[in-house]
């Protein structure tokens, strides 16, 4: 198989990455050993997206043991684990490309070397490999997205079943090119499953985000006025660890139904021009853009520390921090000081990038189990049926949600009541009142 690796050397500590998660994801396993004697995807082709993590190497084990062929790229250039990468080629045989630290042009070249396996299915986690996948159908230039097109291989529509979407933006990308009719194949949104957005987004992002932070700066979170931009799944999962930690936080939110929950559940609400002069650690949620903006950032404490845990790195104005500052100095691996002026210096962590994945290994593998059984079922069921799906963006079915879930509890040895005969007529009769 070919691949592009930053240093196949390292296939040994990935090895052990993986095995590890592989030993915290009880669900995803279970779904390995029914599969890897029938082989469901004999003869798939799967092409995925989405951040080459210990996870994400149980992920496409499973898929192989089910009889795919894979091949893979990161999806954010700040995110690889270059360990796991070098497994990925070496262990798993998986045609990978993918290295932390790349550029905008070798993300989309890795992208569109991930293409030329000429997928029957995708597996995205933003977006980025379906769009391309669209360029290349459309053969048009008119589709926004900063990739070059030299490198990108020409695609058939008719081998395309079906693709899957990992993540919040990435489904409401999908959701738009449906809506304006440029939507060309079905897709399945994981990220809408609960046992996915639920557990995911709110526990995941709430740890692996504070998790980021810590290892990037080892700043105490006891004390400190912590800034969560946007209180969605993502926002409330952070806010929550960081009270937990001994924060004050503060939110910020567009929508008032959310600016409602994150005021009853115990923050102070303002907007962020206010916010900006009052926190110590700001993060954002939101997936929208330019939510700190330059003139945000001219009103903060000196000292201030940013970062993001949304998709992209359009948060935080990180390109006119770089245009304006006065002086930038790296201060560790993970952390870039910006001076504006002399009382006015900020830290940015991770380039505005993913800071759980950037500064940390993104989310505990417990999270992904759930994350990633959705991601496989979802792949069965394309394989089996997505011929028969029309171009839309479709909801993961209930049942999927329900499996998964009693699969997890059981794994963790919760048991559950089940409902008598007289209670379930109770509760879908109306007969019986006060
Ligand atoms: P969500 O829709 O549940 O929440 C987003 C919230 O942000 C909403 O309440 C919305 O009103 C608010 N918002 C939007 N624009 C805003 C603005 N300008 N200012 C303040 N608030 C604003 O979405 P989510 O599931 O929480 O996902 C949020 C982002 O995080 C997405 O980009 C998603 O893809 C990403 N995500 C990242 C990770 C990770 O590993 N870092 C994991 C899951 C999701
Ligand atoms: N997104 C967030 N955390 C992740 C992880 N550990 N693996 C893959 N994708 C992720």
């Amino acid at each position: 198989m070919e691949y592009r690796v930053k240093d196949i050397t390292l296939a040994d500590i990935g090895k052990k990455r993986i095995d590890w998660a592989e030993s915290h994801m009880p669900v995803l396993n279970a779904l390995r050993k029914k599969f890897e004697s029938t082989k469901p995807l004999q003869g798939i082709k799967v092409a995925g997206c989405l951040h080459v993590t210990k996870e994400t190497g149980v992920l496409t084990k499973t898929l192989k043991a089910a009889g795919a062929e894979v091949s893979w790229c990161g999806c954010n250039p700040l995110s690889t684990q270059d360990d796991v990468a070098a497994s990925l080629a070496r262990d798993q045989e998986i045609g990978i490309f993918a290295s932390r630290g790349v550029s905008t042009e070798e993300y989309y070249s890795d992208i569109h070397s991930s293409m030329k396996l000429g997928p029957n299915i995708t597996i995205d986690d933003g977006a980025d490999l379906t769009v391309e996948i669209h360029n290349s159908l459309s053969s048009s230039s008119s589709s926004s997205s900063s990739s070059s097109s030299s490198s990108r291989p020409s695609i058939t529509k008719d081998d395309l079943y079906g693709g899957t979407e990992e993540t919040t933006t990435g489904v409401i990308r999908l959701r738009a090119m449906e809506k304006s009719g440029k939507l060309m194949y079905p897709i399945l949104a994981v990220n809408d499953a609960e046992t996915k957005h639920d557990f995911d987004n709110v526990y995941g992002t709430g740890q692996s985000a504070l998790d980021g932070i810590i290892r990037a700066t080892n700043v105490l979170i006891a004390g400190k006025n912590i800034v969560v931009a946007g209180y969605g799944h993502v926002g409330k999962g952070i806010a929550k660890r960081a009270a937990g930690l001994g924060a004050n936080v503060i939110v910020t939110e567009i929508d008032p139904i959310s600016a409602l929950k994150a005021k009853l559940d115990g923050y102070f609400v303002t907007y962020m021009d206010d916010a900006a002069a009052k926190g110590d650690i700001f993060i954002t949620t939101t997936g929208c853009k330019d939510v700190i903006s330059l003139n945000n950032i001219s009103k903060m404490k000196n000292g201030a520390i940013l970062a993001n845990a949304g998709h992209f790195n359009v948060e935080i104005a990180v390109a006119e921090l770089d245009k304006n500052a006065l002086k930038k100095d790296p201060i560790n691996d993970h952390v870039m000081m910006y001076e504006l002026s002399q009382n006015n210096k900020v830290y940015l962590i991770g380039e505005g990038r993913l800071v759980n994945l950037a500064a940390a290994e993104g989310h505990p593998s417990e999270v992904m189990d759930m994350s990633f059984a959705n991601q496989f079922l979802s792949v069965l069921r394309l394989a089996t049926t997505g011929k028969d799906l029309k171009p839309m963006v479709y909801n993961i079915d209930k049942s999927q949600d329900q499996e998964i879930a009693l699969a997890k509890i059981e794994s963790m040895n919760v048991k559950i009541d089940v409902l008598s005969p007289q209670q379930k007529e109770y509760l879908e009769g109306f007969s019986e009142g006060t």
